[in-house]
């Protein structure tokens, strides 16, 4: 009987083609061709140890060598014909080294199935993406610790439920940023450990009969330890997982403070402005500009959310070891890194573009009667329990908003009427930069305070 589909390279067994919806369905060359460089680096390996154990002869080696840095060089100048009929981009590059160099090609796949290949291919994949986003990441930080600098000591009112509470200074906001970045940089770190282990040599799912040498292989690949049991090699993918989820991370991060750069740009606040060349107009309001930037980044923390989701999905029902499920774990994983790269990168630009109205952060400090604490500490201080020194500053504060000031523009008699402890020093409390230079411990507003972690963080970025 005459081959069906010679193209196929499992086509043997089969009595008719495939069907051709099937054929689209099922392959994953559209979008999987992005492992190209990583496939190729997997099998320079595996061919390496092959020769080393015996089992290819130098002359083979050669040949692959030579077949696949020519199939390197042809999709890196685009050349390289991919093939739906090929199914994916492990058999594409396979067929293309048959096709180039011959027999010697059609020995590289000894020992190796598409199994332990792919789970090899997605991790070196995933393992380089993790670097160049920790990369970016870094120059996020440190353009919020220069500009946390800058304004280490311009006050605006911090908020809790979104009414002033009591005066921070923006550097300290800034710096609070920071701290999330950092442990979302902690956590991809974590997450690498696990990314970097080598599921090659697990085969289809039981191991080889050859006598292979994974340890070799894993060195050569740069990864810092072997996948212990082959039937989890080729199946786990808890490690896509937990990128996803410290990916949601960054974006549920990015999201938080897009939303406070929206707010703070719309004229009802005033505290800072962006850029131009990171906003956008109107088409029918001349009169806006608008934060696009920031609220797109908001609203890409959907699309993160969603494919964490969708791998979690994804493996829940999966019985061990390879199924072809593991295929839809490519498009999310893949979008969720173009996804965080764009945001991080497009965020480190934005910040130091971040132009401060400290007049107008001033104001809203004053106006929120952000130091009625400081009053109230001051009671505390003197020895009026602090039930009762709230009830005091409840009353200064009715009576300020009576007559339409702050605080601090109380006259002394005034405040005395509510207690007798107050004196002449209490103004050096109610005023705004007595505020923030009380609060002078570790991890305070002080601007002192946020300078010294202005340093820290700097010792740590390098
Ligand atoms: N394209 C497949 C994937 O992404 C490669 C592995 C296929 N293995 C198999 N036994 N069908 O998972």
């Amino acid at each position: 009987m005459a081959d069906p589909a010679p193209s196929r390279t499992w086509s043997g067994r089969f009595s008719e083609p495939v069907d051709e919806r099937v054929k689209r369905y099922t392959a994953s060359i559209p979008f999987d061709w992005r492992l190209a460089p990583f496939d190729i680096q997997g099998s320079l390996a595996h061919a390496a140890m092959l020769h080393r154990a015996g089992i290819l002869d130098a002359t083979d080696l050669a040949d692959i060598r030579r077949g696949l840095a020519e199939i390197r060089s042809e999709i890196d100048n685009g050349s390289f014909a991919w093939n739906l009929d090929d199914e994916d981009v492990h058999f594409n590059i396979e067929r293309a080294l048959t096709r180039n160099i011959g027999e010697a090609g059609k020995r590289l796949h000894t020992g190796r199935s598409r199994n332990d290949q792919v789970a090899t291919d997605v991790r070196l994949w995933l393992r380089d993406a993790i670097d160049r986003i920790l990369g970016i990441l870094r120059g996020a930080r440190r353009a919020l610790v220069d500009q946390a600098e800058a304004h280490a000591g311009t006050v605006m009112p911090g908020f809790t439920h979104l009414q002033a509470a009591q005066p921070v200074t923006f550097g300290h906001h800034l710096m609070a940023w920071q701290e999330m970045l950092r442990r979302d940089a902690e956590r991809l770190a974590d997450c690498r450990r696990r990314v970097n282990r080598l599921p090659l040599g697990a085969a289809a799912l039981a191991g080889t009969s050859f006598p292979i040498d994974r340890e070799f292989v894993a060195r050569e690949l740069g990864f810092e330890a072997v996948c212990e049991n082959s039937l989890d090699a080729v199946s786990d993918r808890d490690f896509a997982i937990e990128f996803l989820a410290a990916g949601a991370l960054v974006m549920t991060h990015l999201s938080r403070m897009s939303e406070e750069l929206v707010l703070w740009m719309t004229p009802r606040f005033a505290f800072i402005d962006l850029p131009d060349r990171f906003c956008t107009g109107s088409s029918i309001m001349p009169q806006k500009k608008n934060p696009d930037v920031p609220e797109l980044m908001r609203g890409k923390t959907g699309r993160m959310n969603g494919h964490l989701v969708a791998l979690l999905t994804l493996m829940k029902g999966q019985p061990l070891a390879y199924n072809k499920d593991n295929q839809e774990d490519k498009e999310p994983l893949f979008d969720a890194v173009d996804t965080l790269v764009d945001s991080l990168a497009l965020f480190a630009e934005l910040v130091p573009g971040i132009r401060v109205n400290a007049a107008a952060m001033r104001r809203a400090a004053i106006e929120g009667y952000a130091t009625a604490t400081d009053l109230a500490d001051y009671l505390v201080k003197k020895g009026l329990p602090f039930r009762e020194a709230h009830e005091v500053v409840a009353r200064a504060v009715r009576l300020a908003e009576t007559r339409g000031c702050d605080l601090a523009d109380l006259p002394l008699p005034d405040l005395r009427s509510f207690s007798t402890l107050i004196a002449e020093d209490v103004y050096a409390v109610l005023t705004l930069e007595g505020s923030l230079a009380a609060r002078d411990h570790l991890g305070g507003t002080a601007p002192a305070q946020v300078r010294a972690a202005v340093a820290r963080a700097r010792a740590e970025l390098g």
